[in-house]
């Protein structure tokens, strides 16, 4: 697994939900494992966890402002989106999914994944009755036919305090999901 992912560039997307703490995990497993990990967080993101978390484990910047470029000045977006070769979000809110769903570009996170021709790892996680709900699985199943890789969500204990489907998936689950895409055991 580490040797797959040695030098690889990986784009992690976090969208605001209570689950983005375990992005800081996925995202030190990523660069342990030798990955090159660009942050982008959507502007809700910040309000759950700090940029500073990614910047120390990744010693890059977050990027999260389609217009306050930091590295690629034709576009933040056109940049980032060429150097990766897996995007992963993690986790995805319903609303980053009906973003992608529906192909809008209204943050940088939409609009880099709108540009990427990489793979993309969408690991939804949120309440179990939101997850329920026909637009959120229409979104979801729109995702799925357009070629988005799908990793969870996971049944279990939710922040809100209920118990159902709508954990986001653990680091293990997901790293899998990009060992076998960077193998081409499953198709990009
Ligand atoms: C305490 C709290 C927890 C939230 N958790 C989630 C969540 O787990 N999943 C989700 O889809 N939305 C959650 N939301 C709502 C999102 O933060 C909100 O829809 C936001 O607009 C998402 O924007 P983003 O996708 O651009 O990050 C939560 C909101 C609050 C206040």
């Amino acid at each position: 697994m580490s040797g797959l992912l040695c030098n690889r560039e990986i784009l992690l997307g976090v969208s605001g939900g209570v689950a983005a703490y375990k992005a800081a995990d996925l995202c030190s497993r990523l660069v342990q494992s030798g990955a090159k990990v660009t942050v982008i967080m959507t502007e809700s993101a910040h309000q759950f966890i700090g940029a500073t978390t990614f910047e120390a484990l990744t010693g890059r910047p977050v990027h999260s402002h389609a217009f306050k470029p930091q590295e690629h000045f034709q576009g933040e977006h056109i940049g980032l989106a060429r150097r990766a070769c897996l995007v992963v979000i993690a986790p995805a809110t319903a609303q980053t999914i009906a973003r992608l769903a529906h192909g809008m570009a209204d943050d940088l996170l939409s609009t880099t994944v709108l540009v990427t021709t990489a793979p993309v790892i969408v690991a939804p996680a949120m309440n179990c009755d939101m997850w329920a709900k026909p637009a959120v699985q229409r979104n979801v199943a729109q995702l799925v036919s357009d070629g988005y890789h799908l990793v969870g969500p996971e049944e279990g204990w939710l922040s809100c305090g209920q118990i159902g489907a709508g954990r986001m998936a653990d680091p293990g689950p997901i790293l899998h999901t990009m060992q076998r895409l960077l193998t081409g055991e499953v198709g990009t």
